[in-house]
């Protein structure tokens, strides 16, 4: 079975080590050396001033939210994984949905302005597939209209931006570590903060709102990342140059093999790509249905990712409707992708895109 994705697992023998190393000095969660040490290692691998290690994506932006005390509207994408609109919703924030531009798949940065009310405290975009979002027209607008920006970059894990690590632009950006990530640990997310007299507060929220054995300054939740994660991550992050290396030549390979004959994604020109995921957009919804079941017949499992658009979720108050974002999500597909993912079987995917192309035409 081929599935969408596949867990990179680094070299156990070094992750053993960090076991014995947990066991021995038996400090498994609560801010442990292994977590200090990976977040000191991504802020110098990733080029960024200051990490702070969560749980999970979803409690990176949850804890974003509540560090830059935001209330009323955020503006975001209705093209997105759910998380990036329930944890608006579930911390007492109403998404407005700004349609997304068809060919990049990111928020449309220039219909951002007309959505904005009194009541607008964020704009929530994301790097949708790593792809870098208009961020100079987003922070104009954000500095115009006093707005905060927190960029939900779950994908976007070693991406640039005119030469800076994407992750740099925005009050916050959020990372996802979910086993399935270009980097993983296991389960895990960050928060890359850019205003450094936020850090204290973020900290706190991460665990519960305590400050000390007898303060608790803020109403937090429990967000630690446990040195088990952390391990694997730091096993991960010295794999990560083999890991791009393989990724890249599939996805190179699937790009030159199908960009004639079906639409991609339209890279930004400031950015690099990460080659996360291969989305490819179909013509209509029933060429997306045929291909995937001519894929799923042949035991390989391609992802309608994202599906549904946000826009469509049952709990949205005010009820929103985003052509694009709608369209979009109806026909498309992200292809098999990972460091394991053998050449044999990517032509074997590539050929039954083709010829299921061909009897579709
Ligand atoms: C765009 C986006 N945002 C947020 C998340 C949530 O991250 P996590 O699964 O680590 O909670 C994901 C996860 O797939 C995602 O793709």
């Amino acid at each position: 079975m081929i599935n969408v994705t596949k867990t990179y697992l680094p070299n156990k023998e070094k992750y053993k080590k960090y076991v014995d190393e947990i066991y021995a000095n038996g400090w498994i969660t609560n801010n442990g050396p292994l977590t200090k040490k990976l977040e000191k290692e991504l802020c110098k691998y990733l080029g960024v001033k200051n990490i702070l290690l969560v749980a999970n994506g979803t409690a990176a932006l949850e804890i974003a939210y509540r560090v830059l005390d935001l209330e009323g509207y955020a503006i975001t994408t209705p093209f997105s994984f759910v998380a990036t609109t329930s944890s608006l919703v579930t911390n007492n924030l109403k998404p407005i949905f700004v349609d997304i531009d068809k060919k990049t798949l990111n928020i449309d940065a220039e219909k951002i302005k007309n959505a904005i009310t009194p009541n607008t405290s964020a704009i929530v975009p994301v790097h949708v597939f790593g792809n870098s979002c208009d961020v100079e027209k987003i922070s104009e607008i954000a500095k115009e209209h006093k707005l905060k920006v927190i960029y939900d970059a779950a994908h976007a894990f070693d991406v640039e931006y005119k030469g800076t690590n994407v992750l740099n632009y925005g009050d916050i950006s959020t990372l996802s570590f979910h086993a399935t990530k270009l980097f993983h640990t296991i389960e895990g997310g960050a928060l890359i903060i850019n205003d450094d007299s936020l850090i204290q507060k973020a900290k706190y929220l991460i665990n519960f709102g305590i400050e000390n054995a007898e303060s608790i300054p803020e109403l937090g939740i429990n967000a630690k990342m446990n040195e088990f994660e952390a391990a694997m991550g730091l096993c991960l992050l010295d794999e990560m140059k083999e890991v791009s290396k393989k990724r890249k030549t599939l996805h190179e390979r699937y790009k030159n093999k199908l960009k004639d004959i079906i639409e991609m994604q339209e890279q930004n020109s400031n950015s690099n790509q990460n080659h996360s995921y291969f989305p490819i957009i179909l013509k209509n919804n029933k060429e997306m249905v045929e291909i995937k079941q001519r894929l799923n017949d042949a035991n390989i499992f391609p992802r309608r990712y994202f599906y549904p658009s946000l826009d469509t979720l049952h709990y949205i108050e005010p009820k929103q409707f985003c052509k694009n974002s709608r369209d979009i999500a109806s026909k498309i597909l992200c292809l098999p992708l990972y460091p394991e993912l053998t050449e044999n079987d990517q032509v074997k995917i590539i050929n039954i895109v083709k010829s299921t192309l061909r009897k579709t035409s």
